[in-house]
């Protein structure tokens, strides 16, 4: 931890890692959810959404690992047991029980669009207080802009297709 660094926070840095934990935890299951609906889904467009979600996923594990530097340079411990993302998840797990293409695309939009509260509500907490957290978030959140705009794009792609069948 540095200390100069961890100094400059104005605000309770208690506060910033429980907000980091919070996202840390809803990032794994995030990442886990679009894992395995790439694995499992099923129907038309197949291919083309288990590329974007496998994509998706590669961007969630990646959002862990800048939430969890960010804990540890702060001082904190980044969430040991996987248990815990179940108790500080915003957004919770979604299970893709029903494979089917436009189910999992739902699922994993209402996720994106939780991301996109939960990063944009950090923003405004942390404000100019925790610049390297702000920072952090705003990068987040345009990841989670953009997945969210893919699978909405799908979804239009999708109901196109299907929709010239009738
Ligand atoms: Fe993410
Ligand atoms: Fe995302």
């Amino acid at each position: 931890m540095g200390t100069k660094g961890r100094s400059i926070v104005g605000m309770d840095v208690k506060r910033v890692l429980e907000l980091l934990n919070k996202a840390f935890a809803d990032e794994w299951l995030a990442y886990y959810q679009y894992w395995l609906g790439a694995k499992v889904v099923s129907g038309p467009m197949k291919d083309a959404v288990i590329a974007e979600l496998m994509e998706h996923a590669a961007d969630e594990l990646r959002h862990a690992e800048m939430v969890s530097g960010r804990i540890i340079q702060l001082g904190g411990t980044p969430l040991t047991s996987p248990k815990e993302w179940y108790e500080w998840t915003n957004c919770g797990y979604d299970a893709p029980e029903d494979p089917y293409v436009e189910k999992i695309i739902e699922q994993n939009i209402k996720g994106e669009q939780c991301a996109i509260e939960v990063y944009h509500s950090i923003i405004e907490e942390v404000g100019m207080k925790d610049l390297v957290t702000y920072n952090i978030a705003v990068q987040i959140l345009e990841d989670e802009v953009e997945h969210e705009e893919d699978l909405q794009g799908l979804q239009e792609d999708l109901e196109a297709m299907l929709s010239r069948r009738k």
